[in-house]
């Protein structure tokens, strides 16, 4: 699809939902569905469709889904303002769903014609008659004299992939069952199936077991919650948080979830994220604690001890879980696990010495693997994180990659289920637009255009190895969101971008028809009291650098008909500032220049303020050092301590030193260290230079005297741009990096002028002072 299709496309859209003109619908090829169809076409004009809207439903577990059509005639006869009635008899329906006979049950198709005041939807399953009537609502317009109309439409659809999730934090921050249910709903209107409930974490227990009733009196409440980002000195708000949900409210859920065919995955995190448990039940740790239920965010070191007493109680707890959730999958947790407690228990070694294993890692896996052996032997499957995959993969396990798709890679390779949710797309605690101009998050930019772009099945699988990618999962992780509208906030619209990625084509997939779209869905959220953010003027992304006297400014914004107005002197635009028209020039002189612009909807709602600054300098010059005095690679030297800052490296010495590319990949590193990168960066020629550096913990890259990106302090897998404009030649190169404990990586790109894209910095770019500079 491109451009010239989609766009005059929308504007017959928007033309049907204010009324004006209905019969400006055209043949064309395209509707307005998100996710895209996999198959659509316009077959005629639109026509209006009688009131009452009867609508009757036959065939096969036609009963599975009546309580769904129930709830979805409510909706439809409120918001649009015409009675829709649920009428047994096929011959006075208008709207008429037929179920056929899938014997295997997991048909979720559906085909849906519109025609002459009649509309068929005929569906493999139960599933794909509910995935035809999120179809037929979004087909709907109203006139002024509120009559709805209908589109002649042929759709005939399927999804993708069969594992379609969202996930959601309650650890962190608890939702009311209420709540809940509103998610789940709404991601099953965009034909999602799968709702991961992480229930257990560091911070709070959040589900009832019976059978170890102090997991909802103490491990349910933590004394306080940390304030913001201070880690360091901690500031608490000094206020008791608790929660938790009981069986019947799990239940609850579990069945409307089922009702709109979402099948409800939870997780109970083992060995780590466990602090809440250990608070309550401290003789499973390896110490014996005490302990008090996590106040802040981050990776805890005490974890579950690997002990009889601790399986007796994890089984425990799965007997009332499986009792609960029906699915096949239980998700174990397994990340972010460290093993500092391990190596110093007498119980841990002596288990490492019985099995014999190797190390930590192994009886890690030892561990997962006992409680896979459980779960199989009560016919459930094991999902867990992809450390599961650190000493050895459970034998049946289905991974979660979330720490870039490397880790699915190598289970596919290895013949496992794969469920594709990597840090870098399908992380929806991170920002969508500037941190500036956001409510606080963890880090990270994951704009909407970035959750579209995402590929689920990576290129380096063969087909076979392919087919082993169930589909992929937005992660929703609430340290820093307090509220159920902050959830929405950060989950949609990318939830949409997301539904698109797991339910169409890859081929169907367009950026361009997707805004198109987005509009019209945007309303319909509007309805639904749904707090969603508007995408971003774009554009505006980075400060930028320049050598030149004139830069080009070319604005975007993934909304249609929503003008943009900019501003150059730093304040808010509003609808009086310049309207963007197309790219302009700034000149930045000796200085700076901040373009700032929103786009404004009809409605009245504007878009974030998205501002860039654009600098004009002259390049560094570079070091005088001779090609000859210098050896390919960069000097590494490793350092082991707990630090905290990448400035406690300054004064530390090193453990040992050598040469070797600025990357680190985590494998079975110490649980605390840092490394330092040092030698000279060779530039090919002057300009621009980008930097994209992405690492757990902090780092930060020095070219010459300048800072050029800072990623210091505790976090996450997360990264960060900085730009510094070189002179050709020798240009002195550090960077220096700590691992705290749980997960760690490092990994640093560049974008040279004139490259579209970044990449890893030619290993012939980097140079060290050669062999007398490696002994010390
Ligand atoms: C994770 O984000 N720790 C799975």
């Amino acid at each position: 699809m491109n451009r010239a299709i989609s766009i005059p496309l929308a504007l017959q859209l928007v033309l049907v939902s204010c009324g004006r003109n209905i019969s400006t619908w055209q043949p064309s090829g395209e509707s307005p569905i998100i996710p895209i169809p996999a198959h659509s076409s316009q077959t005629g004009t639109s026509f209006s469709i009688g009131a009452p809207v009867r609508i009757s439903v036959s065939g096969p577990g036609a009963d599975l889904f009546l309580p769904s059509l129930n709830a979805w005639v409510e909706e439809r006869s409120s918001q649009l303002g015409t009675p829709f009635l649920q009428s047994a008899a096929v011959a006075e329906a208008n709207v008429t769903i037929t179920i056929g006979d899938n014997a295997a049950g997991d048909d979720e198709s559906y085909r849906l014609d519109s025609e002459d005041g009649r509309v068929r939807i005929d569906a493999g399953s139960p599933a794909g008659a509910f995935y035809g009537l999120q179809t037929l609502r979004q087909l709907f317009a109203v006139d002024d004299e509120g009559r709805v109309f209908l589109p002649s439409v042929h759709v005939a659809d399927m999804p993708r992939f069969s594992y379609r999730g969202m996930h959601l934090d309650v650890g962190r921050h608890f939702f009311p069952v209420e709540f809940v249910k509103r998610y789940v709903d709404l991601l099953a209107s965009y034909k999602m199936n799968r709702f991961h409930w992480h229930l257990t974490e560091d911070q709070g227990w959040r589900i009832q077991i019976d059978s170890y009733p102090k997991l909802t009196s103490v491990a349910s409440c933590r004394a306080e919650t940390i304030v913001e980002r201070n880690f360091d000195p901690f500031v608490g708000d000094g206020e008791e948080y608790c929660g938790f949900y009981t069986k019947d409210e799990i239940r609850e859920v579990v069945a409307y979830a089922a009702e709109r065919f979402v099948t409800v995955i939870p997780e109970i995190e083992m060995p780590g994220h466990s602090l809440a448990a250990l608070a309550a039940y401290p003789a499973l740790s390896c110490t014996g604690g005490p302990f008090e239920v996590g106040t802040r965010w981050g990776v805890y070191e005490d974890i579950y001890c690997p002990s009889e007493e601790t399986f007796a109680f994890l089984e425990s707890v799965l007997d009332e879980v499986m009792d609960l959730f029906p699915g096949e999958y239980i998700h174990i947790g397994g990340d972010e696990a460290p093993k500092s407690t391990w190596e110093a228990s007498e119980l841990a070694q002596s288990v490492i010495r019985r099995e014999g294993l190797a190390d930590e890692h192994e009886l890690q896996s030892y561990f997962i693997r006992r409680i896979e052996t459980y779960l199989n032997s009560h016919g459930r499957k094991l999902i867990g994180w992809d450390e599961i995959l650190e000493g050895g993969l459970a034998p049946d396990a289905t991974v979660m990659s979330w720490r870039g798709t490397q880790g699915g890679i190598e289970a596919a390779r290895r013949g496992h289920d794969v469920i594709m949710t990597p840090g870098s797309h399908m992380y929806f605690d991170h920002y969508q637009g500037k941190a500036e101009n956001e409510p606080l998050a963890i880090g990270g930019f994951n704009p909407l255009e970035n959750v579209y772009s995402f590929e689920p099945v990576p290129e380096e699988l063969s087909s076979r190895e392919a087919t082993h990618v169930l589909g992929g999962q937005a992660n929703v992780w609430t340290e820093y969101m307090l509220t159920a509208d902050q959830v929405e906030y950060m989950a949609y619209p990318r939830a949409l971008a997301l539904s698109e990625v797991l339910w169409s084509p890859r081929e169907a997939r367009d950026w361009d028809s997707f805004v198109a779209r987005l509009p019209r869905e945007l309303e319909q959220l509007d309805r639904r009291g749904v707090n969603y953010r508007l995408p971003d003027v774009t554009g505006l992304e980075r400060d930028q650098l320049t050598l030149e006297d004139f830069v080009v400014v070319e604005l975007g914004v993934a909304l249609s008909h929503a003008p943009i107005h900019y501003t150059l002197d730093g304040t808010d635009p509003d609808l009086t500032s310049p309207r963007y028209e197309g790219p302009f020039q700034i000149s930045p002189g000796r200085g700076t220049v901040t373009v700032r612009a929103r786009a404004f909807l009809t409605s009245g709602r504007a878009t974030a303020p998205a501002s860039a600054t654009f600098r004009r300098v002259s390049p560094q010059v570079p070091h005088p050092i001779l090609r000859s005095d210098l050896s390919t690679r960069l000097l590494r030297k490793y350092f082991e301590d707990d630090f905290h800052s990448v400035d406690e490296l300054i004064s530390s010495t090193p453990l040992s030193a050598g040469p070797a590319a600025p990357e680190h990949t985590p494998a079975k590193a110490h649980e605390h260290f840092g490394l330092t990168f040092d030698g000279y960066l060779h530039v090919p020629e002057e300009g621009i230079y980008e930097f994209t550096l992405a690492s757990d913990d902090g780092s930060r890259l020095m070219i010459g005297s300048e800072i050029v990106v800072d990623h210091d302090g505790l976090h996450g897998m997360t990264e960060r741009q900085g730009q510094i404009a070189l002179q050709q030649g020798f240009h002195t190169f550090h960077l220096s990096y700590f691992q705290a404990a749980g997960g760690a990586g490092l990994s640093l790109r560049i974008q040279a002028p004139g490259w579209a894209v970044s990449r890893p910095i030619p290993s012939d770019w980097l140079f060290h002072l050669g062999g007398r500079a490696l002994y010390f």
